[in-house]
């Protein structure tokens, strides 16, 4: 393996570019490969003056000798796809989470960095690479291709006695600071609150002043679809031991929701893992091959009748299998209610948190066709998807009147189907169903502290994550012996899931694994991991995380924190106290960032990134960031009286003197009945 003692020529060339940062000759301008998945072309929404203010904001990055060449190339960029990523500039080497040494660094906490964010603009796994967009259809990791270069540079060149600051991507520069403080601070599209609408995003993303970071996109944290697969298994999982508690119960119950794409996509696998009969419809058939043919969807048809029929036999055998049905949603949900079949479990996870910008597709109008008006006639686009929300929010009615157990997926759609004029709504102005956070992630997994907890071998070296496995499950199998009754079915779920993951193939791109933990569970995993680095198990540093779908770090009234009932759903201070906290607890990079998930101004979000190096100081860092990271949220939680996080903060302060929580005092309902208003 070439190190930087020993540089490969190859390994040599590419040190070369990324201490050369933004190079001093113009590269050739590169043809648009038209073989890879693109982001759609951005609405037109800079007036003239405000686009000359985009090209003169992105002109900032280069020298005044090539401004000629590259204003006239922007201006093009600008009006061909509604943005300017500066294609001429995207490197020639190929980005991938290379083993750590092979980055130039005086600071192996940043080069640790560097391999993150490769992996995130990596081609096998980012959803459109050339745009620096890792997934979600928006989820930047830069805005641009020059930000890339020079944070690269940046980090290359940056020592243990600096940090680097990233404003949406842009690279604010290197700041004197002391190694016990984070080496990056990242945040992503924070806004004045009044300039935060979807518009806000297409004004001032196209003007490079900020982005939508989503979540682990912006933050450097995204492990491909192995986070996503595990997530949605627990989720459905558990959907359906709701339906059906025994595993026999369950056999050929159906499963009905939307989308193949980049977390959509586990669930087929997901449903099939829990032993249902699934159908996922999907409108792009790019995205249907995809998943296809790395055999995350069984069967694929785009003939309802032909799918009805094998749907029937399915049923009848007990199969657990999972077909996806290429076409537009609301198709498949009005000939199932036509054909009077009866569906147990009902979701949807099309990208409605970007509803206008090819996140949702309207029925009755082609793929292509909807590509091109959501770009030429913006406003007859909204129309149709409105008009497709009501039509789904319909067809979803009239089967949970006959019995369909619906949940929203996270994704907006109660949210953009209510804003649509979809009769979604109880009486007292609540969705008239549940969140998937609501009834199964709040309840079975935050409240008590379980999260998805994850961990990088920056060694690249899957025999590294093997030994981590290890670690995983000794720790987890000790834990389990010791548990309350309460967390049992958490950990069990875990253990087993453990087991499998080297023999499921989840890996793609870097050596991550994934799994839900509490903080006692994340800290053991950790200091286990910190360990084995230090006598030599493990090859080289490993970076902890999380993604922000979490007990703690995410504000967000419809998912994450959609199972809070005292009113402070809609506040963010428990994103920032995460974020802060969490800088001064020893994280090597924190990211904040407006958006994720469910949009542009519905979340705040607050992450982090840990490099352990097997030495004392991770070891500190580790059990001080870590504990604070997951007991913030179940403060916050209880506080908000949900039982399950008072019972998991009153364990958490016996098991730690030095916890001292402010706990609610229960009122009781009567008196409250007797008062008059
Ligand atoms: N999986 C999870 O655990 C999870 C958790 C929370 C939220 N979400 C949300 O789920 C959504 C999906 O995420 P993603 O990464 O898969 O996005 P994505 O954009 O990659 O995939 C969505 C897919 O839906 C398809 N689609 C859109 N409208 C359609 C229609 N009318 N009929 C058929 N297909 C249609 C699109 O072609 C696309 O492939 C996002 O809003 C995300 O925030 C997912």
């Amino acid at each position: 393996m070439p190190t930087l003692t020993s540089p490969s020529t190859d390994v040599k060339t590419f040190q070369h570019l990324i201490l050369q940062g933004i190079p001093d000759n113009l590269p050739a301008l590169k043809p648009f490969d038209a073989s890879l998945n693109h982001a759609p072309k951005r609405k037109e929404i800079l007036n003239p003056a405000e686009k000359k203010l985009a090209i003169r904001n992105a002109l900032r990055y280069f020298s005044e000798k090539h401004h000629e060449v590259l204003a006239k190339e922007f201006a093009e960029e600008l009006k061909t796809y509604g943005r300017i990523y500066m294609y001429r500039f995207r490197p020639d080497y190929k980005i991938y989470a290379r083993p750590v040494h092979d980055y130039p660094h005086q600071s192996l906490q940043a080069a640790a960095i560097m391999h993150m964010l490769s992996n995130n603009l990596d081609y096998a796994v980012a959803q459109h690479p050339h745009e620096l967009i890792t997934y979600g259809g928006n989820g930047a990791v830069f805005q641009n291709w020059a930000q890339y270069l020079l944070t690269m540079q940046y980090l290359a060149s940056m020592t243990d006695e600096q940090t680097l600051v990233l404003y949406s991507g842009h690279p604010m520069g290197l700041f004197p600071s002391h190694k016990d403080a984070p080496r990056l601070v990242v945040t992503n599209g924070m806004m004045i609150p009044n300039y935060s609408k979807p518009d806000d995003w297409e004004r001032f993303n196209a003007l490079g002043v900020t982005q939508y970071g989503q979540m682990t996109a912006g933050s450097f944290m995204y492990i491909g679809p192995q986070g996503i697969v595990h997530g949605t298994t627990i989720t459905v999982m558990n959907a359906a031991r709701k339906i059906a508690p025994t595993e026999e119960g369950r056999k050929g119950k159906l499963f009905i929701s939307c989308g193949l794409g980049g977390m959509s996509g586990a669930q087929p696998k997901a449903a099939k893992i829990a032993g249902l009969v699934a159908i996922v419809a999907e409108i792009n058939p790019k995205a249907t091959h995809t998943r296809h043919s790395q055999g995350w969807v069984d069967e694929v048809y785009d003939d309802l009748a032909v799918l009805i029929k094998r749907v029937r036999k399915a049923q009848a055998n007990k199969e657990a299998v999972s077909i996806a049905y290429q076409g537009n949603v609301v198709d498949l949900w009005e000939r199932i209610i036509a054909e009077n079949m009866q569906v147990d479990i009902g979701s949807d996870q099309t990208s409605l948190h970007n509803p206008w910008a090819g996140g949702y597709y309207p029925v009755g109008i082609s793929y292509e066709e909807s590509n091109r008006m959501m770009a030429e006639y913006p406003e007859q686009f909204k129309k149709e998807v409105q008009k497709t929300l009501l039509r789904h929010a319909n067809a979803v009615n009239t089967l949970a009147a006959k019995g369909m157990y619906f949940f929203d997926y996270g994704n907006a759609f109660l949210l953009e189907a209510g804003k649509a004029g979809a009769d979604i709504f109880k009486a007292d102005g609540s969705f008239k169903y549940p969140s998937y956070v609501q009834d199964i992630l709040g309840p079975m997994c935050f409240d008590y502290g379980f999260g998805p907890f994850r961990w990088v071998c920056t060694s690249a070296n899957a025999k590294d994550l093997e030994t981590t496995d290890k670690l995983a499950l000794e720790v987890m199998e000790a834990m389990y012996k010791e548990a309350p009754e309460e967390i049992k079915q958490q950990l069990s779920d875990n253990i087993l899931w453990i087991k499998d993951a080297m023999h499921n193939n989840l890996v793609v791109g870097s050596q991550a694994r994934i799994l839900y933990a509490d903080s006692e569970g994340r800290i053991k995993i950790a200091e286990a991991i910190n360990k084995a680095i230090a006598d030599g198990r493990i090859s080289a540093p490993v970076v902890l995380g999380r993604d922000h779908h979490d007990v703690s770090g995410t504000d967000s009234p419809y998912r994450e924190t959609s199972n809070i009932y005292d009113g402070s759903r809609f506040t963010a201070d428990m994103a920032v106290h995460n974020f802060v906290g969490d800088g001064f607890r020893g994280a090597t990079w924190i990211s904040l960032h407006n958006g994720g998930g469910v949009g542009w101004g519905e979340v705040i979000n607050g992450g982090f990134g840990m490099v352990l190096d097997g030495s004392a100081d991770s070891d500190r860092r580790l059990k001080s960031m870590l504990f604070w990271d997951v007991n913030n949220g179940i403060a916050r939680r209880s506080w908000a009286r949900n039982k399950e996080a008072i019972f998991a903060i009153k364990r958490e302060m016996q098991r730690t003197p030095q916890l001292k929580v402010t706990l609610p005092n229960l009122v009781d309902d009567t008196l409250l009945d007797s008062l008059k208003f």
